[in-house]
């Protein structure tokens, strides 16, 4: 088995926060207001977690095929994630939530990537949990950039690879809305991940589903492609 696998004293959990659109639609909002509510449900989330053990949460905000929204949803979308900064990082530095980003940046507004670089460095010594917020994400993109980093040396090595990449491997891949697919995230950290789709949409999402996923994951036996230990 390979070492990179056995990490008992993290809990990653990573999250694609599907529904936000159709939370909104069925009662007749606009997207927009899905994704405001996304923001609770994930703030809902962020505070939750630790009492689940989990030390790391990473979430799928924005991938890099999210480009191809509607101006508007995608201009929306950018002022959450400011709005979001403004608020909360002191909050994050006081309760113990590290706060990194994972994706490009070159295509993001100058004023984000500052406030992005101000959080990371705010929270940077918190120890209670560490939060990802993937935005302008590609899995495929982060491994060819990975890739492209360990091309000049000789060490082909999967912890070379590990190491080249923003995010450790996923223990628990939780996707809302009733879609069963991984759309381009965390490809090779999930490699040994449990699923859990859950039918609920992201802006209900709460204490009560991550105790759910949680409860689910742990019923599972994680083999790692072993047998289970006697
Ligand atoms: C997918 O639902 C959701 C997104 C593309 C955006 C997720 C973003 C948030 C929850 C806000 C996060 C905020 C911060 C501050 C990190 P969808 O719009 O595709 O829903 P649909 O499939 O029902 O249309």
């Amino acid at each position: 088995m390979s070492k990179d696998f056995i990490k008992p004293s993290s809990f990653h959990v990573a999250i694609i926060m599907d529904g936000n659109g159709r939370w909104a639609t069925s009662r007749g909002l606009p997207r927009i207001d899905g994704h405001r509510r996304g923001v609770k449900a994930l703030e809902k989330t962020i505070e939750a977690a630790p009492s689940f053990e989990i030390s790391d949460l990473t979430v799928y905000a924005f991938s890099s095929d999210n480009w191809r929204r509607p101006d508007v949803e995608v201009g929306a979308l950018m002022s959450l994630f400011r709005q979001y900064l403004e608020r909360e990082v002191e909050e994050c530095a006081a309760k113990g939530v590290r706060l990194s980003f994972i994706g490009r940046r070159d295509r993001l507004a100058k004023a984000l990537v500052q406030m992005i670089q101000h959080a990371e460095a705010k929270t940077a010594s918190g120890r209670k949990l560490h939060l990802r917020v993937a935005i302008d994400y590609s899995s495929r993109d982060t491994l060819l950039q990975a890739a492209r980093k360990i091309a000049d040396g000789s060490d082909w090595s999967r912890e070379r690879m590990a190491a080249c990449l923003p995010s450790p491997n996923v223990d628990l891949l939780i996707r809302t809305a009733g879609e069963q697919r991984l759309s381009d995230f965390l490809l090779w950290e999930s490699a040994y991940a449990e699923f859990v789709f859950l039918d609920v949409l992201w802006p209900d999402f709460g204490r009560a589903d991550l105790h759910n996923a949680v409860d689910v994951y742990k019923a599972r036996t994680r083999k790692f492609g072993a047998l289970p230990a006697a």
